[in-house]
C-alpha cells in the first residue's frame, strides 16, 4: 500500500474505533484480557492446579492455531470456577468494550456448576453481576439493572466518544445466558429458569453454544421452546460445522437471531434469507476456526448485497486477539465499505438487540446524533 493508502487505512481504523458500536455476540470468558489470563494461569500453576509452562506460550503468542484455542477454552473453564476471578473478568471485559466505544453490549456466558468449589449456576451468575456492579472506570447506563433507562440518562447521552471531554465513557450492558451443548435437557431448563429469575438483573435472552460437534438439537429444544413461551428471546450458534438436519431444525424454530451461519446448503440459504433472521457475523472467528476460506469469501458479501440484517461481532476477542473496532475495520477494508455505509451497518444493529424499547430509543439517539 502506498503512503496515501496507509493514511486512508489509518483514518478508517481511527474512525472505526471512535464510532459508537453495538456488540451482540461476545462470550464472557472468551473476552478475557490477555494480561489477566496470564496472571490467573500463573496463579493456578503456583497452586498446582495446572502446569503453567504448558499454556504460557499459547497465551502470549499472537496467532493461535485452532487446537491451541481449544486448549485455552479448557483453561477458561478452570479459571471460571473461582467466583472472584469471574467477578474480575466481568468488570474488566465491560471496561474494555466501553473503552473502544461499544455503547451497548449483550454479554453471554454459560452459568456453571462446580460442587468442589461450592459454585452453583446461581452463585456463578451472582459473581457476574458483582462484576457489573464493580465497574468503575466507565459508567453503566441504567444501573442498577431492571429500571428502564430514565430521562437523566437520556439527557447525558450521547457521551464523549472521541476522548475529548471530561465525561466518562458510558455503556449499557445486558446479559444472555448460554446453554452449553454438553448439557442435558434438565440442565438447559435450569439455565432458562435462572434467566427468568434474573430478568430484573439485566438478563434479556438465551444462547445455545459450545462445541458444535457435541449434543443433539432435540436435547435443547424443550428449554429453548420454554424460553420462548416465557417471552425470552433466543439466539443460536448455527452452522459452525456441516449439519444439515440441525440447521434445518434451527431455521424451522426461527430464533430471534443466529450466530455465524457458515455451513448452509443452498435451500437453507434461501430459507434464511426469506426469514430475515438477523445474523451475528464474526469475521475473525470464522476465519480462525476455518469456517470460511477467507474474509473476502465470507457470506457477509452475499448477505450485504440483499440487505439481510447483520451485526458485526467479535465472538471471543480475547481468544481470537481481536476487538469490535478491528472487526469493523476488517469489514470496511475488505469489502470496501465507506464511512457512511459503516455508519448504517452500526446503526441498524439497534433493531436486533434484545433489550426493551427504552434502550432502543437511547441507542437510536446516539447513532442519529453521531457526526461521521
Ligand atoms: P463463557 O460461557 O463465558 O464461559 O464463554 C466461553 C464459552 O463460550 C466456551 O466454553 C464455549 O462454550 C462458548 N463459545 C465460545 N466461542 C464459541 C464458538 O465459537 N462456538 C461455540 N461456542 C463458543
Ligand atoms: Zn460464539
Amino acid at each position: 500500500m502506498d503512503g496515501a493508502g496507509d493514511a486512508a487505512g489509518e483514518d478508517m481504523k481511527a474512525w472505526c474505533r471512535a464510532h459508537p458500536k453495538i456488540e451482540l455476540h461476545a462470550h464472557l470468558n472468551g473476552s478475557i484480557r490477555e494480561s489477566t489470563l496470564l496472571e490467573l494461569a500463573k496463579d493456578l500453576g503456583e497452586k498446582g492446579v495446572i502446569v503453567f509452562e504448558d499454556v504460557e506460550h499459547i497465551i502470549t503468542k499472537s496467532g493461535r492455531s485452532l487446537p491451541e484455542c481449544f486448549i485455552l477454552f479448557d483453561l477458561f473453564h478452570v479459571i471460571a470456577t473461582d467466583h472472584n476471578s469471574v467477578t474480575r473478568i466481568t468488570r474488566e471485559v465491560v471496561e474494555d468494550f466501553a473503552a473502544e466505544n461499544v455503547v451497548y453490549l449483550e454479554l453471554r456466558t454459560t452459568p456453571k456448576n462446580n460442587e468442589s468449589k461450592g459454585m452453583t449456576k446461581r452463585s456463578y451468575m451472582k459473581a457476574v453481576l458483582d462484576g457489573l456492579s464493580a465497574v468503575d472506570t466507565v459508567e453503566l447506563v441504567s444501573s442498577p439493572f431492571g429500571k428502564q433507562c430514565d430521562n437523566s440518562a437520556k439527557s447525558s447521552m450521547p457521551f464523549c466518544n472521541r476522548g475529548c471531554g471530561a465525561q466518562r465513557k458510558r455503556i449499557c450492558v445486558r446479559l444472555l445466558l448460554s446453554i452449553d451443548r454438553r448439557e442435558t435437557t434438565a440442565a438447559a431448563m435450569e439455565t432458562v429458569n435462572l434467566a427468568l429469575e434474573l430478568r430484573d438483573s439485566g438478563v434479556v435472552g438465551i444462547d445455545l453454544s459450545g462445541n458444535p460437534l457435541i449434543g443433539k438439537w432435540q436435547t435443547f429444544l424443550p428449554a429453548l421452546t420454554y424460553a420462548r413461551e416465557k417471552g425470552l428471546p433466543v439466539t443460536i450458534h448455527c452452522g459452525e460445522v456441516p449439519n444439515k438436519e440441525e440447521v434445518n431444525a434451527i431455521l424451522d424454530f426461527c430464533p430471534d437471531r443466529i450466530g455465524h451461519a457458515c455451513f448452509l446448503d443452498e435451500d437453507d440459504w434461501q430459507k434464511l434469507k426469506a426469514s430475515k433472521i438477523p445474523i451475528e457475523i464474526c469475521l475473525t472467528s470464522n476465519c480462525k476456526t476455518n469456517c470460511v476460506p477467507s474474509i473476502k469469501d465470507h457470506h457477509f458479501v452475499d448477505l450485504y448485497s440483499i440487505d439481510h440484517p447483520m451485526i458485526l461481532c467479535t465472538d471471543d476477542p480475547g481468544l481470537f486477539s481481536t476487538s469490535v473496532s478491528n472487526e469493523y475495520y476488517l469489514a470496511a477494508s475488505t469489502f470496501e465499505l465507506s464511512k457512511s455505509e459503516m455508519h448504517h451497518l452500526a446503526f441498524i444493529a439497534v433493531d436486533s438487540i434484545f433489550a426493551d424499547d427504552g434502550v432502543k430509543h437511547l441507542l437510536e439517539e446516539i447513532f442519529e446524533s453521531y457526526e461521521e
